[in-house]
């Protein structure tokens, strides 16, 4: 798959987000942070805000919930229009059960991991996702330093996908810039959320079309992309 850039409005000016949305008109996905002050500690924004966002861009909405009980509130994400709906493992009661309802209302289902949390305790999960993100920073907040101790993680999920000949994607959240990409292109990630590198952009557009590049330079050098 062309790698994928998804700008993540927490970066964006939250009194003008259509217009932000519109800056970034190119992207794949647009990549909303929804935060309850909880699971992680910040708060964002939630349903009403989603329902209209969506209604004022033509670019799908990838919804990161980092929040808790995602088995109660995932599905209504779905409802109010998100294209894909990211739930954290950490925070989900039945991880199983929950995607399929996700998928079975018609989006697309992706479970997250922070920083700490083993991927292989999920592998005979992965059939049941189309996209797992591994988290790059501490969920919570914009602007941090890339955690480059994931990128073994990254590569040993892009291993797994392999070895069960799945179409899933391979998300990387946190710290993605033009300093950062390519290292995560080249072990395995094909899609990137970016928001500091985007919307701190002189040029928001520009910034997704270079970031693109770089992805796919890296990706079409990249060992586990052969045969792609
Ligand atoms: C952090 C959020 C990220 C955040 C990324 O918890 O999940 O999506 O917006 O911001 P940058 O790209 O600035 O690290
Ligand atoms: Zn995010």
């Amino acid at each position: 798959m062309r790698p994928q850039i998804n700008p993540s409005i927490l970066s964006a000016d939250f009194a003008r987000l259509a217009d932000e949305a519109e800056a970034v008109a190119g992207a794949d996905w647009l990549h909303v942070d929804v935060m309850d002050n909880h699971f992680v500690p910040n708060l964002t924004l939630g349903l009403p805000v989603v329902e209209a966002l969506g209604k004022a861009t033509g670019t799908p909405l990838d919804c990161h919930l980092m929040i808790e009980d995602p088995d109660r509130w995932a599905p209504q994400y779905v409802d109010a229009g998100a294209g894909s709906v990211t739930f954290h493992v950490e925070a989900a009661a039945a991880p199983v059960r929950l995607a399929r309802e996700i998928r079975a209302k018609g989006a697309r289902a992706s479970m997250a991991l922070k920083p700490a949390t083993p991927v292989e305790p999920y592998e005979d999960l992965l059939p049941e996702l189309d996209m797992l993100l591994v988290m790059t920073v501490e969920p919570g907040f914009g602007g941090q330093a890339f955690l480059d101790i994931m990128l073994p993680k990254i590569r040993r999920t892009r291993e797994l996908i392999a070895k069960h000949g799945l179409e899933m994607w391979l998300q990387v959240d946190g710290g993605v810039s033009a300093s950062t990409i390519e290292r995560c292109a080249e072990a395995g990630a094909d899609v990137f959320v970016a928001g500091s590198a985007v919307y701190g952009a002189q040029d928001p557009a520009e910034a997704v079309r270079r970031l693109r590049e770089q992805a796919e330079t890296a990706a079409a050098a990249a060992a586990w992309a052969c045969g792609h």
